[in-house]
This record gives C-alpha cells, structure tokens and sequence, in this order.
C-alpha cells in the first residue's frame, strides 16, 4: 500500500479507539488516538483543553498532531469524531493515508455516551448528560453536519451488525490486500 497511514473516523463512541489498538496489533503496525496525542502534548484532559484553552484551540491542536503523524508509516490513527470537520485536516489525510469509517446510528451513540462526561461537545459545563432530549437532540445535529465528512472515507464499516472481532478481521484483510 503506497498510503501509510489507516486513519479511523466515526462519530463519538464509534469504536475507533476500541477497534484501533486491536487493528493495528493484528496487522503488526503501531496505533495512536489522536486526542491521546493531544493530551500528552498538552499534559491535560480534553476537557481542561476545552474549558481552558477553547474549542479553536484544541482544532489548531488536532491539526498540528495530525500533521505530524501522518508523516509516518504503517501507522493506525484513530481521529476525533469532529476531525474531518476541518478542510486542512481532510487534505492531510488524503495526501496521507487511507479512511475507513466505522458507523453507528445516532441511537447507539446516545446509549454509549449517555453517562459520559468526558465529551465536552456535548456537555461543556460538565454535567450529567441527564437531559435525554437535549442530549439526543445534540447528537443528531452533529451527526447530520458530520455525516457528509465520513462519507468521504474510502470504505465503510457497520459497527452495529457485527463484533468487534469481525470488524478487525474484515478492515485487516482490507489493508493486506491493498
Ligand atoms: C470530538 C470528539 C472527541 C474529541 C473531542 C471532540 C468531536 O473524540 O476529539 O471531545 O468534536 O466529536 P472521540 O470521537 O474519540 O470521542
């Protein structure tokens, strides 16, 4: 494969960071999660980047990180849900590499993220995601603008209908193949 890079996206809860490390010990390449990256180079939670620093600063964090693995090879990289938001991070990511979307329906992602505080999109002031209207609300205006940007992935994997096991089995034999 002359792309280096298998870049994962998908709305929140997904699975890219659950399906990525799996992925990449099963082809034999390294994994990174973006927001990790994000993280350690900060030395903060996303949250703290978000309450402290603001949403424009954490974007112009993930592009610069993003940029400095895609100069890698044979590299998984698990993205933030909101990454292909931005055009920067979208051509890196093609001149790069290669994207495979995981999907899941805005239901599952409500019943994954409902007892999450760690999403700062969806709930900025900490709190209990405890208003079940506003949080579906949320996430089905996010997905909608979103759903344009995984669209552009090279191929796409239903999360839903199958476990864990089989969708790495079936996005490896993908990458060995190309
Ligand atoms: C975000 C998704 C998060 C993280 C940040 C913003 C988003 O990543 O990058 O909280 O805008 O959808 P995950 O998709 O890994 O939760």
């Amino acid at each position: 494969m002359n792309r280096k890079v298998v870049y994962l996206t998908g709305f929140m809860a997904s699975g890219k960071s659950t399906i990525g490390p799996i992925l990449a010990n099963t082809v034999g390449w390294n994994f990174f999660d973006l927001d990790k990256e994000i993280e350690k180079k900060e030395n903060k939670k996303i949250r703290t980047i978000f309450e402290e620093n603001g949403e424009k600063y954490f974007r112009k964090k993930e592009t610069d990180v993003l940029k400095d693995l895609s100069c890698n090879k044979n590299l998984i990289v698990a993205l933030g849900g909101g990454t292909l938001v931005s055009s920067e991070n979208r051509g890196i990511i093609k001149e790069s590499g290669l994207l495979i979307y995981l999907k899941c329906s805005p239901e599952t992602a409500y019943n994954r993220l409902k007892h999450k505080r760690d999403r700062p999109i969806l709930t900025p002031n900490d709190s209990e995601n405890g208003d079940e209207n506003n949080l579906r609300k949320k996430i089905n205006e996010l997905m909608q603008v979103r759903i344009q940007y995984y669209s552009l992935a090279d191929y796409s994997f239903d999360t839903e209908g199958s476990n864990i096991g089989q969708t790495v089995d079936l996005i490896a034999r993908l990458i060995q193949k190309i």
